[in-house]
């Protein structure tokens, strides 16, 4: 079964606007990366908004496990079943990176024996150095700061991850070893990872490949 499922779902930011999703149903598995493509304005920020319950649909379903989401409470659906990493990092950049992922498990409001420990070890799997972790976020270089992004979308473990272009700002290799870090949590980890980009590179890595054309009118 799958883990994630949109079923004839639209969405418009007001009413009597054309609608941004029209009539999408879509399905997600655990153990695969989703690559969601589209012109700009096509939807996809707004589409990971809704899978995220950050919004609620205008018509249609998101279930989870077979449960809808907007049935259960959507604030513990974001501090558990999904991690979320914005298209603009959405860091605080006074705190440091440990900081970012301790206050991260703390939202999510889950039991932690060692929680600097904790965060320590994703930041140094997602390849932060030592000397990097104690410093503001807002002195870290954009593939940095996407790796602290990460470590904090993981820092509680969720089943699904979802991305917004988080190779937008990225040199080649870094981009790599970012997608690096998407294919093993989807493949080793068993998560499911959904990530809209423009990456050819990040598509081909994809088991597999959606288009969002946001062309259609209501
Ligand atoms: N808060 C909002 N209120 C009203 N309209 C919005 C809002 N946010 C986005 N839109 C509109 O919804 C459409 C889809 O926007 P969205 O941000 O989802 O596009 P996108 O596919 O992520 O684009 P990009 O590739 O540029 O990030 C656009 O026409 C946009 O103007
Ligand atoms: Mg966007």
């Amino acid at each position: 079964m799958s883990i994630l499922k949109i079923e004839n779902m639209s969405f418009a930011y007001s009413p009597n606007t054309r609608k941004v999703i029209d009539g999408l149903s879509m399905e997600f598995d655990e153990g695969k990366v989703y690559a969601l493509e589209g012109r700009s304005g096509a939807g996809k920020t707004t589409l990971l908004s809704l899978l995220a319950a950050l919004t609620s649909p205008t018509e249609g379903t998101i279930t989870v496990n077979g449960e809808n989401v907007f049935k259960k409470d959507t604030y513990a659906y974001r501090a558990s079943d999904v991690g979320i990493v914005f298209q603009n990092y959405n860091l605080l950049p006074k705190l440091n990176a440990i900081e970012n992922v301790e206050l991260s498990i703390d939202i999510s409001g889950r039991e932690v024996p060692d929680k600097r420990r904790h965060a320590t070890d994703i930041l140094t799997q997602l390849g932060i150095a030592d000397y990097d972790l104690e410093r503001p976020v807002l002195q870290m270089s954009g593939g940095q700061q996407q790796r602290v992004a990460i470590a904090r979308a993981l820092s509680y473990d969720p089943p699904i991850i979802l991305a917004d272009e988080p190779t937008g700002n990225l040199d080649t290799k870094t981009e790599q070893e970012i997608i690096q870090i998407f294919d093993e949590l989807a493949h080793r980890r068993n998560k499911c990872v959904i990530i809209v980009t423009h990456s050819k590179r990040v598509a081909q890595m994809a088991d597999e490949v959606f288009s969002i054309d946001g062309m259609r009118e209501s």
